[in-house]
């Protein structure tokens, strides 16, 4: 079995100036951004070098992220210095950032593509770390992606559908859901049309 890429991996990605996917926001978050509870707490989670984090910050969020890769993390910050915005920025393993228990308005995870063991703990504190009335906003590559060349996870066991995200994150409200081709093209690491699944869903018991 393919091995899932390391810190090691991703600290060499992020070691050269260059923005890996680019300093733009993620196109579904951009589109989805007004699912999220106005000027709320939100979560990213895997946040690379901050692109989405920093958007979000200055559209008035207040914004926590993390990333296993300590020269994404610096550049998000720098990122978000340059912006002139706040962030709150850890350098964490998704394995034991404490997410906490009702503690988000908004949970943001796109392409944070990790083992199955570890997707499956984490998705499950997501859900619960969501406030009620909080939304999560994901995008992932899907297992047909595999192959595509045009980024993304190699390893079909890295990606996701709906099937196993509606499996991992039951008893939230489904806001919306797809799975399609789109193009993605986010610096270099993202080139082209990519098989995705977007999820958007609530934590029931808020204002509607
Ligand atoms: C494809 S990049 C996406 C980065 C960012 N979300 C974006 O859209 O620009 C995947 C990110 O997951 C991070 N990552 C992988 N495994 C992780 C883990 N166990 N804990 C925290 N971050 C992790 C990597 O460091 C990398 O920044």
């Amino acid at each position: 079995m393919t091995q899932a890429p390391g810190a090691a991996h991703w600290e060499a990605r992020y070691g050269d100036p260059h923005y890996h996917y680019g300093t733009e926001p993620n196109d579904f978050l951009r589109e989805q951004v007004g699912a999220l509870p106005p000027g709320g707490r939100v979560l990213c989670i895997a946040d690379g070098e901050g692109r989405n984090s920093v958007f979000l910050a200055s559209m008035g969020f207040q914004v926590t992220a993390f990333d296993l890769a300590e020269a994404g993390v610096a550049k998000a910050r720098r990122l978000a210095a340059e912006q002139g915005v706040p962030l709150d920025a850890h350098v964490a393993d998704a394995a034991h950032f404490p997410i906490g228990e009702g503690e988000w308005d908004g949970v943001v995870s796109i392409f944070a593509h990790m083992p199955p063991p570890l997707r499956v703990d984490l998705h499950r504190r997501v859900a619960v770390g969501l406030r009620e009335g909080g939304v999560l906003l994901l995008e992932a590559y899907t297992p047909a992606q595999i192959g595509r060349g045009t980024g993304g996870p190699q390893v079909p066991e890295m990606t996701m559908n709906l099937a196993t995200l509606r499996a991992e994150l039951p008893g939230l409200e489904e806001l919306h859901a797809a799975e399609f081709v789109r193009p993605v093209v986010e610096g270099p690491g993202h080139t082209g049309d990519g098989a995705v699944v977007q999820y958007v869903a609530r934590r029931a018991g808020g204002v509607s």
